[in-house]
This record gives structure tokens, sequence and C-alpha cells, in this order.
């Protein structure tokens, strides 16, 4: 088969690392991809990921046998809807599916049909209804912006004053159409947890857990970002939370939207908290989390493409993944800046001598070439994942690995997996029998 992978970031070239072990693939190309998804086969340049005209038209001209959407952006804009109507397989929801991450108030209304537990909730698109309800909570306050905002659209504060000027922001124009209606919800509180499941429409079999780490710096200081590390799998979870979030959460929100007429076929990402009433969803995703997929998919022992084709064909059915025994640890390196203003154009050196480690894995992100310089072009920069029979190893040997790269302003945590060696459990008491299916 040949494979075009949609994306060029970190989660894309591990989908792109992982597809390739398959014998089921003799060609890979990536649009836009970057350095690394060059290693493994052509980049497709000049387009944008979300003009889904030129994406199928690109699709076409390549004859391609499989598309394997990354980001959010090209589904809320109906890539899968355009390549399918040029008769080209596409692994993703339709636009139609993927407004359960792209609109607030469509999942939310999902979540309320299929009896999923969700934080309460009211829509708005005028000012003083949005107001007066406000009132009417007590704090924190949760105000978000309905549509996609790059995760920016997003307030959670204890100042009532602050969230009626997010109401304003959103419903004056300030994200665009995206804030155009605005969504009020209840503050949830616990700890976080994303449970992620490959969905064929009518059933899902779940992936295997990863922490993420959100926070810019050690301890969790400093600001949100995309996320600065991961490790799988993770031993502190309630017991049998993957198992109950399938049935509980995923499974009958893929009943409702079949029922709707517009199944849902891809990745499915869910933010939950773990309340003291037990589980909540925060927010869907309709593609695989970064980077969660670069520890995922090294533990995978199975042919992903595979799964994903049985998941194209509506025969996902009872299956099961497989996975290695061992961890993974990855360690993001960020450019200097990130997340507010990352530097562009800085020259990467010791990538040859990081990737000759034992047990390394490198999935490059914000790379680019300048000439035959290596240098960095995007917040994060490299995911180093260290992969090994435990945790202490994998961890060892990410940062042993990571130390070797370096380039003006990097940035780094050094804490990523610290907890989960020195098993002192997060906030999360429970320990699970089972961090995988
Ligand atoms: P979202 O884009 O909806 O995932 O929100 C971004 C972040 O805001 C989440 O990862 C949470 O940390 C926080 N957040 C969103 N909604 C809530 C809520 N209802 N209660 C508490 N925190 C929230
Ligand atoms: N790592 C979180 C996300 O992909 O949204």
């Amino acid at each position: 088969m040949k494979v075009l992978i949609i994306g060029g970031g970190g989660r894309e070239h591990a989908i792109g690392w992982k597809i390739s072990q398959s014998p089921l693939v003799h060609e890979l190309i990536s649009l836009p991809g970057n350095p690394g998804l060059a290693e493994l086969g052509g980049l497709v340049e000049g387009i944008n990921p979300a003009d889904v005209g030129a994406v199928a038209h690109v699709a076409a001209a390549e004859q391609v046998d499989l598309v394997i959407v990354g980001p959010e952006d090209p589904l809320a804009a109906g890539v899968v809807d355009a390549l399918k109507a040029k008769g080209i397989p596409a692994f993703g929801p339709s636009k139609a599916a993927a407004r359960l991450e792209g609109s607030k108030r469509f999942a939310k209304e999902i979540m309320d049909r299929s009896g999923v537990p969700t934080a309460a909730w009211q829509a708005f698109t005028e000012r003083d209804p949005a107001i007066a309800y406000l009132s009417t909570r007590p704090g924190p306050y949760v105000v978000k912006a309905d549509g996609l905002a790059a995760g920016k659209g997003v307030l959670v504060t204890h100042e009532q004053a602050e969230a009626e000027a997010w109401i304003d922001r959103c419903l004056g124009g300030g994200f665009g159409s995206a804030g155009s209606t605005v969504v009020i919800e209840e503050f949830l509180e616990g700890p976080e947890l994303s449970v992620f499941a490959i969905c064929d429409g009518t059933t899902a079999v779940p992936l295997a857990p990863a922490r993420d780490y959100k926070r810019l710096g050690d301890g969790d200081a400093g600001p949100n970002t995309g996320g600065m590390g991961c490790y799988s799998p993770v031993e502190d979870l309630p017991d049998g939370i993957v198992e109950d979030t399938l049935a509980g959460v995923i499974n009958p929100v893929v009943e409702t939207l079949a029922a709707d007429g517009t199944p849902y076929v891809g990745f499915m990402y869910a933010g939950l908290v773990l309340t003291a009433d037990g589980p909540k969803v925060l927010e869907f995703n309709c593609r695989l989390g970064d980077p969660e997929t670069q520890v995922v998919l090294p533990r995978m022992d199975d042919d992903f493409l595979e799964l994903l084709l049985a998941a194209l064909d509506g025969t996902l059915g009872e299956r099961t993944i497989n996975w290695f025994e061992g961890t993974a640890v990855d360690v993001v390196l960020a450019a200097a800046g990130y997340p507010e203003s990352p530097t562009k154009g800085d020259s990467i050196s010791g990538i040859e001598a990081a990737a000759a480690d034992k047990g390394i894995l490198i999935f490059h992100a914000g790379t680019a070439l300048d000439g035959k310089n290596l240098v960095t072009a995007g917040g994060r920069v490299l995911n180093v994942v260290g992969t090994a029979a435990t945790q202490e190893r994998a961890r060892e040997r990410a940062y042993g690995a990571a130390e070797k790269i370096s380039w003006k302003g990097q940035q780094l945590r050094t804490d990523i997996a610290q907890e989960a060696i020195s098993h002192q459990p997060l906030a999360i008491s429970h320990r699970s029998k089972d961090e995988g299916p």
C-alpha cells in the first residue's frame, strides 16, 4: 500500500514510524511531514493540511491507497469527506463526527443524550443571558469558546469579572467564529486522565494509557504547553478505569453518533477528570494525543496499520491490541521562548549521537533543514523517547540521549516520569492491576 500521512509533528512522525513497520506498506509519504518523516518517505510541500480540496487532489494524483490524518484541523475541515468523495480511504472521523472536538456544545449535547457524565453546562450566543447564568454559578468559573481555538479558547478563573470579560471576548469576535457560541460549565476538581481508543463506527478498542506533563517547568510550574513529556504504562490509575471509560463514555458516544447517521471512525480521545463523584468528561478530541502517541506506539506489539484497516472495514469487533511488556519515556526538547514565542532557526547538534544510543527513538516535531543543517522550526522541537524493560532504565536512557542534543536556549523538564520510578503516586491513590488490554 501507498500511505499518506497528514500532519508534521511528533505524533505524525511516530505514526509514520510505526506504520512503516507493517509488511503491507510499500511507500509512505507525508503532507507536510518534517525532516524525521522525510527519512521514511517523500514529503508533499506547499499545501496547507486544512485545505481539504488540495489535499484530496494530491492524494488522488499520488494514487495513495490510504490516508491517515494526525491533527484536528483537517478533520474538522472535512478532509476525510473530501478524500472519500474521490474514492480514497482515509482514517479519521468525517466532518460531521469530528464536531465532537470542533464544537464543545455539540460534544455536550451528545454526552447528555448518551448519558455520559460531564460538567453541568449551558451554551449562549447572546451576552445578557450568559452573564445572568454566570451570576447564578458558584466559582471557579469555566468559560469556553465553542469552536477550535488552538487550545486558547478556555478560561478557568475564580474571578467573576474575568469570566464576564472572557464571555465578551468570545462573543465579540476575539476567537473569530469559534467564539460566536460560548459554553459555561461547572468546574471539575480532581486529577486529569486521557483515554484513547480506535473506533470503527460501531465499536471501539482502547489504547494503553500514557501520562502527559502539560506545564513547561519542573514540578508543574509555569505556563501550559502542548505537552513537555510523557510516559507509558501508567501504574497508579484507579482499577478498571480504561474499561469503565470504554463502557461508560466511548461506547455510548459511538452508539449515539451511529444512530444519528454520523458514525465515528477514527481515534477518539476522552479527556477525563477523576472527581470525587467518579470520572467526568472534560472534552473529546478527534485525534491522538501529542506526545502520548510517541510513547504508546513504541509499546504496541501489533500491526498498527492492520488495526486501522480493520476499523475502516468496520471489523474491529472484539479485537484487543497486544502490548510489549516494556516501558517508554518521552522527554520533549522545546525551543527557546516556547510556549509564548518560540525562536526558530537555531542550529541543532548531537542528534546522530543521541539516536545511536541503545533503546532510543527520536521523533521530530518542530525541525527544519536549512541546507544540510537541522534547525529549530517550532515550539516543541524533538521527542527523545527511551524504551527499556523498566521505567527507571527508560528514563535514564531518554535523559542520557537528550543530554547529547543541544541548541541555543533549549528547554526541557527534568522530572518526566520521576513519580513513576519513585513510587510516589501523584494525586491518584489507587493502583491499577493492568495498564493495557
Ligand atoms: P479543554 O480545551 O476543554 O480541554 O480545556 C483546557 C484545560 O482547561 C483542561 O485540560 C483543564 O485543565 C481545564 N478545564 C477545562 N474545563 C474544565 C472544567 N470544567 N473544570 C476544571 N478544569 C477545566
Ligand atoms: N497532549 C495533549 C494533547 O494532545 O492534546
